[in-house]
Parts: structure tokens; C-alpha cells; sequence
């Protein structure tokens, strides 16, 4: 198992009130399989994910991403692991403004052990036409590709989306959900995705639910449906 997750807890302690916020979560993923989570607002999806990426630690259990043990890890490794290993993909694209994309996309090259080359990945999201632009000049839809262009070029491990389609409208949100599909075939890509739509879930190979910090159903889909089917 590429991720493999088990009895994981993490409480925030707001003054003198401490919440459960993920109450001993397992989870399982394979290398190269789209893997998403539903479920309601506060469920403690994103906390999840931000453990998986090394944002965040979690107290206790086994975060286990291709044989790291990254609850494990002190914090120079952890970001090691964050820098090297993870790819980040936010509802709000969080480009640098005064960068062009070109630029949003060497800032993360640069410092990137093996780096895919730039044009590619700009190709490879549809946007190599637009290498000289700032954000500010992109549309919503735009500006989630260079955000997935940066997020590749590193060529990471995990591919993790919070809500990539979140800020998009129809069109573009099935667009998106395509390169991302595209992303997992060309490079093998391990991705895993949150979303509030169920019907995305139907492009995954495991769908995960969350509710009050508990996986509360998880399901293999036998056929994953190209996203170009799917429909809401
Ligand atoms: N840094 C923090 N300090 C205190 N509480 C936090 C912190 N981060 C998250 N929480 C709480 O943990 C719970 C889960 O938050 P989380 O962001 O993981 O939910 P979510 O499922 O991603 O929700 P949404 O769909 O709205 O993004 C919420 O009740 C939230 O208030
Ligand atoms: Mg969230």
C-alpha cells in the first residue's frame, strides 16, 4: 500500500476547550490510484489532508505514505518530505501575483531534485501560450492549471487536492477533473482529492467518507468513470 493509514487521532485545543477532530481514522490508498474524500463542512477533511502533506502532524496512530512513517519524522525531514514528495492543489489557486506563470512554475522547479522540464507541464495542463501572463491576466480555470503545473513539476509522489473544483464553474470544474485524470495516467500519479460533490467520486478508484472524524464508508469503485462522462 502506497498509503496506509491507521487509528490516526488529532485533537486542536482552542483555550480551554479540546476538539476531536479526527477520532482514529485508517485509510488505504495504491500507488497510482485516484483516491477522493466526501463529506459535510468540518468533518475534518482538510485537517486529513494536511497531515498526509507533512503541514501538520497528527497525535497519534500511522501515517505510513510509501514506507515513511511521517508521523515519525522530526521536522527538517518532515519538510523534506513536504518539499520533495507532496504536490498541493487549493480551491484558490495561491500563485505568486507579481510572478508570471512561467516564473510560479521555476520557483518550485528551481529548488525540485528531479524537476520536470517547464514546458511540459505547461503543455501537459494546456497553458503554454499563456507561459508570460500573470495570474491576474488568467481566468478561475486558467490559473487551477498553472496551479496544477506547479504542483507536478516537481514530479511528486502524492498529489494532494482540496477542493480543486471548489471556485470553478461547470464547464471548467470537468475540465479540471479531466487534467487531473490526465495527470494520474501520463505520470502515474497517486492523487487524492476532497470534494463536496459526489459525483466525482465516480472517476476514483476508493471513495472515502468522512463524517465527525470517522471514515464512515469507504467504497472500491470496480470501474473508474473517465471524467469527461461524469455529469451533475
Ligand atoms: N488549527 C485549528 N485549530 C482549532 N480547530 C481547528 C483547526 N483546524 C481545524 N479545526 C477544526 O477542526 C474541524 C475540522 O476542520 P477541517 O478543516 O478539517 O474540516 P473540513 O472537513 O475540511 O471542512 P470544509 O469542508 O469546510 O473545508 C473543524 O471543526 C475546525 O473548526
Ligand atoms: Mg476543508
Amino acid at each position: 500500500m502506497f498509503i496506509d493509514i491507521a487509528n490516526l487521532k488529532k485533537s486542536y485545543r482552542t483555550g480551554e476547550v479540546v476538539t476531536e477532530v479526527l477520532k482514529g481514522i485508517g485509510m488505504k490508498l495504491d500507488k497510482g490510484e485516484i483516491g477522493v474524500i466526501l463529506g459535510p463542512s468540518g468533518s475534518g477533511k482538510s485537517t486529513l489532508m494536511n497531515i498526509l502533506g507533512g503541514i501538520d502532524r497528527g497525535d497519534s496512530g500511522q501515517v505510513l505514505v510509501d514506507g515513511i512513517e511521517i508521523n515519525q519524522l522530526n521536522d527538517g525531514k518532515l519538510t523534506d518530505y513536504r518539499r520533495g514528495d507532496i504536490g498541493f492543489v487549493f480551491q484558490f489557486y495561491n500563485l505568486v501575483p507579481n510572478l508570471t506563470v512561467g516564473e510560479n512554475i521555476e520557483v518550485v522547479s528551481n529548488i525540485s531534485k528531479s524537476p520536470l522540464n517547464t514546458d511540459e507541464v505547461l503543455a501537459a495542463v494546456g497553458m503554454q501560450d499563456k507561459k508570460h501572463r500573470f495570474p491576474r491576466e488568467l481566468s478561475g480555470g486558467e490559473q487551477q492549471r498553472v496551479s496544477i503545473a506547479r504542483a507536478i513539476v516537481k514530479n511528486p509522489k502524492l498529489l494532494l487536492c482540496d477542493e480543486p473544483t471548489g471556485a470553478l464553474d461547470y464547464d471548467t470544474s470537468r475540465s479540471i477533473l479531466q487534467l487531473l485524470q490526465q495527470v494520474n495516467k501520463k505520470y502515474g500519479t497517486t492523487i487524492l482529492m476532497i470534494t463536496h460533490n459526489a459525483a466525482i467520486a465516480a472517476m476514483a478508484n476508493r471513495v472515502f467518507r468522512l463524517r465527525s472524524g470517522e471514515i464512515v464508508e469507504e467504497t472500491v469503485n470496480q470501474t473508474v468513470v473517465p471524467a469527461e462522462r461524469i455529469e451533475w
